[in-house]
């Protein structure tokens, strides 16, 4: 699904991808981990098209990310820090909006089927810039995955959201995953990336210091890997 090859991209004379090599395969579920500063949002956003990498390959579904940006996109949702919603527009204005972007069918009933299904039936006609941050993230969900793609890049997807929202969001990503959808998702979160994922991939200063499988859904391995990784301690 995912082939890089010696990646980089610099910014400002800064490094902040030094060459990273993955190959992620279709109906993985992938959790990146690694201090601040490392580089993960940095690689979801060369992935989603949203920088051009300095150097290096990578292919998507079997498409050149230099030259298909459009066909790229659309197999994709990208759900990153910022919620990419229009602030004046209700939830279902902006899923509407953005179905019809991916001429998407019957996409009135299909923005209210998601509204619902994040638990915002209530706030379906209330412009965003009313919500809480807790509430933005849950639409912004719901617009990541309106196109139904087989690949997901989520960057801190749990973040901010309360009990409830956690439970949604974890049912969307397991209920795709089923579906054979590939998932990429950026954490801080070890416990999120033990349940949902089977591979986890440590990046460091801008490198893959890690990549191994999760066959056993070990909350102390992650732990223990990543200490090992990032701070050195065994
Ligand atoms: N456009 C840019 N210009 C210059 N430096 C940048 C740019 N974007 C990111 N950086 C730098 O690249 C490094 C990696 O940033 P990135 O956002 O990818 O980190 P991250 O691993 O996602 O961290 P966090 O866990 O804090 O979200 C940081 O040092 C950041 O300051
Ligand atoms: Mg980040």
């Amino acid at each position: 699904m995912i082939e890089i090859k010696k990646l980089t991209k610099q910014a400002d004379n800064k490094l902040i991808l030094r060459g990273i090599d993955l190959s992620i395969k279709k109906g993985e579920t992938v959790a990146i981990l690694g201090p601040n500063g490392a580089g993960k949002s940095t690689l979801l956003k060369v992935l989603a098209t949203l920088i051009k990498p300095s150097s290096g390959h990578v292919t998507i579904n079997g498409y050149d990310l230099r030259k298909n940006q459009m066909k790229i996109k659309k197999m994709m949702g990208y759900l990153p820090h910022s919620s990419l919603l229009y602030d004046h527009y209700s939830p279902l204005e902006n899923l509407v909006f953005f179905g019809n972007v991916y001429g998407i069918k019957n996409v009135e009933q299909k923005s209210i089927d998601l509204v619902r299904e994040v638990g915002l039936s209530f706030f379906l006609h209330e412009p965003v810039k009313n919500f809480s941050r807790g509430m933005i993230q849950r639409i912004a969900i719901a617009r990541a995955i309106i196109h139904e793609p087989p690949l997901l890049l989520l960057d801190e997807p749990h973040t901010g959201l309360d009990q409830g929202a956690i439970n949604i969001l974890n049912n969307v990503i397991l209920s795709m995953k089923e579906k054979g959808t590939t998932t990429l998702m950026v954490t801080h979160d070890f416990k999120q990336a033990t349940e949902l994922c089977d591979r986890i991939i440590i990046i460091k200063n801008g490198k893959i210091v890690d990549d191994f499988r999760l066959e056993e859904k070990k909350l102390n391995l992650v732990s223990e890997k990543y200490q090992l990784q990032v701070e050195g301690v065994s």
